[in-house]
């Protein structure tokens, strides 16, 4: 059986394994240094790391002879009580990618040689707490990820004014405070610091990143306009802004950006109206403007909204539709317009209702989970209802598994 299903099952085979048998296997191919640190992280050795494909990809080794070496590892679901040494982490400075998720361990300084060769650092819900120090000395990384882990410092310039190798940043959740850095000439394609506490305006500077596909700065505290320039971003596909003060515009310069996918500025004070050419981004799928303060006639026509995956504008009091355009049936928690592009405001009475009597948009008004509106109803009782369904089904097929193998 080599469905993914058996896999629960093999995990409980190795880990009893590990046990029975002595944790040092002499048909290991990885040098006995690195086997060493790997068994002082509780990692079952029973079976050569090296051999592939290795389980949840915990490691990869290179192929030198005669013993091999890793050039990655990733820690996951660790005990508390699991201890790094500097001895063990000196021995694994052939790691190019190392990776820790829900291994809540104390961070411990890293040895100069594995800094030296690290090239990605990825670090979820792990290692407790991190200072921009002990971060700024990972100077080789081209990747860095940190989610959910509280980061001390003063401010982002700390953790990257030495990081000159940076193509890949996620710094998210993790209680950053101060103001967005500069980034001048960088070849960085993705950054998101969502989930912090920045303050300030967004630097200029960030669109002189030209390789920059995914930007995100949503859920922070951050004001001013979006710069003007913001459409040099040229290689830019996803752009989230969302929950954060922004004011101002939206500016024309997004036009420019060609291969826009995604774009969210939901939740913030943007004004002014809703450009038209955004109908004309022939690649755009995801775009939320709702709860801002936009004003006029939405400038869309059903093909348009209909193309989206999401579209949302709900929450912008002074916005509304052309009801000779567009159905009050989308429920885009939006008024219709009287003649001179203002919108109707909400009758208090049913009998005042000024479009299909059974059609209460405002339903949908403060509902902000993406989507549109129409179909997210059904669409809930039939998940919930599949996923039920399913998991009674997987339930039952690792039962009947477990059962056959023991
Ligand atoms: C292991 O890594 C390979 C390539 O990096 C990837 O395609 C695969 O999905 C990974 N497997 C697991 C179980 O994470
Ligand atoms: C870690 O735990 C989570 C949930 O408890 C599980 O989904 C995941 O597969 C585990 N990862 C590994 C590598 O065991
Ligand atoms: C980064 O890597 C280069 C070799 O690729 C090495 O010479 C240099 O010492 C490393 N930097 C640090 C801070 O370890
Ligand atoms: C962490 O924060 C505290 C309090 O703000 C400060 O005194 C300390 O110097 C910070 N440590 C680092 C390494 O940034
Ligand atoms: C988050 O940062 C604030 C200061 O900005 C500090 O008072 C607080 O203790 C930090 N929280 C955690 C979990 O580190
Ligand atoms: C960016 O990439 C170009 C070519 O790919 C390279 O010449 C340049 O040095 C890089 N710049 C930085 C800051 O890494
Ligand atoms: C970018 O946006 C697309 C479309 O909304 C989405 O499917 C994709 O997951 C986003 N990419 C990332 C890295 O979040
Ligand atoms: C948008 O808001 C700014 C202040 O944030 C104001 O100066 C400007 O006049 C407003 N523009 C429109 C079109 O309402
Ligand atoms: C809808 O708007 C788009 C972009 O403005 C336009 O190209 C298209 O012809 C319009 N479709 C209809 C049916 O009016
Ligand atoms: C609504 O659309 C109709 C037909 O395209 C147009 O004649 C009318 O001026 C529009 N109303 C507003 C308020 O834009």
């Amino acid at each position: 059986m080599s469905s993914p299903l058996s896999r629960p099952c093999l995990l409980i085979l190795l880990i009893t394994s590990s046990n029975i048998f002595s944790p040092t296997s002499s048909k290991s191919t990885l040098e006995p240094n690195q086997l060493r640190a790997l068994q002082s992280f509780n990692i079952p050795t029973s079976t050569d790391p090296c051999s592939e494909p290795s389980f949840h990809n915990v490691t990869f080794c290179d192929s030198a002879t005669p013993y091999r070496h890793l050039l990655s590892l990733s820690l996951s679901n660790c005990s508390s009580y699991l201890t790094l040494t500097f001895t063990a982490l000196k021995s694994l400075s052939t790691l190019q990618s190392l990776h820790f998720q829900n291994c809540p361990i104390v961070p411990i300084t890293f040895p100069s040689e594995l800094i030296a060769s690290l090239k990605s650092f990825i670090c979820i819900n792990s290692l407790r707490k991190l200072s921009s120090v002990w971060l700024s000395r990972l100077e080789n990384l081209s990747e860095l990820t940190v989610s959910n882990v509280p980061v001390n410092a003063s401010g982002l310039v700390v953790i990257f004014g030495r990081m000159k190798k940076l193509k890949y940043i996620t710094i998210s959740y993790a209680n950053l405070s101060g103001f967005l850095p500069n980034f001048i000439d960088s070849n960085v394609t993705h950054i998101d610091f969502s989930g912090n506490h920045l303050r300030g305006s967004i630097p200029t500077s960030f669109t002189r990143l030209d390789s920059l596909e995914f930007l995100s700065l949503s859920y922070n505290l951050l004001d001013g306009e979006m710069p003007t320039s913001i459409g040099d971003l040229i290689s830019l596909k996803n752009l989230s802004l969302a929950s954060n003060s922004i004011s101002g515009p939206i500016p024309d310069s997004v036009s420019a950006i060609p291969g826009l996918v995604h774009m969210d500025l939901s939740s913030n004070k943007l004004n002014g109206s809703i450009p038209k050419f955004l109908s004309q981004m022939k690649d755009l799928k995801h775009l939320n403007l709702a709860n801002n303060d936009l004003h006029g006639v939405l400038p869309f026509n059903l093909s348009f909204i209909e193309r989206l995956e999401v579209f949302r504008v709900s929450g912008n009091m002074n916005l509304c539709y052309n009801h000779s355009v567009l159905s009050s049936k989308l429920k885009l928690g939006i008024a219709p317009c009287d003649k001179h592009g203002m919108p109707i405001f909400p009758p208090r009475g049913k009998d005042l209702s000024w479009d299909d009597p059974s059609d209460s948009y405002y339903d949908d008004y403060e509902d902000d989970d993406g989507g549109k509106g129409r179909r997210r109803r059904p669409n809930k009782v039939i998940l919930g209802v599949s996923i039920a369904l399913s998991s009674i089904g997987i339930l039952g097929i690792f039962y009947f598994l477990c059962f056959k193998r023991h």
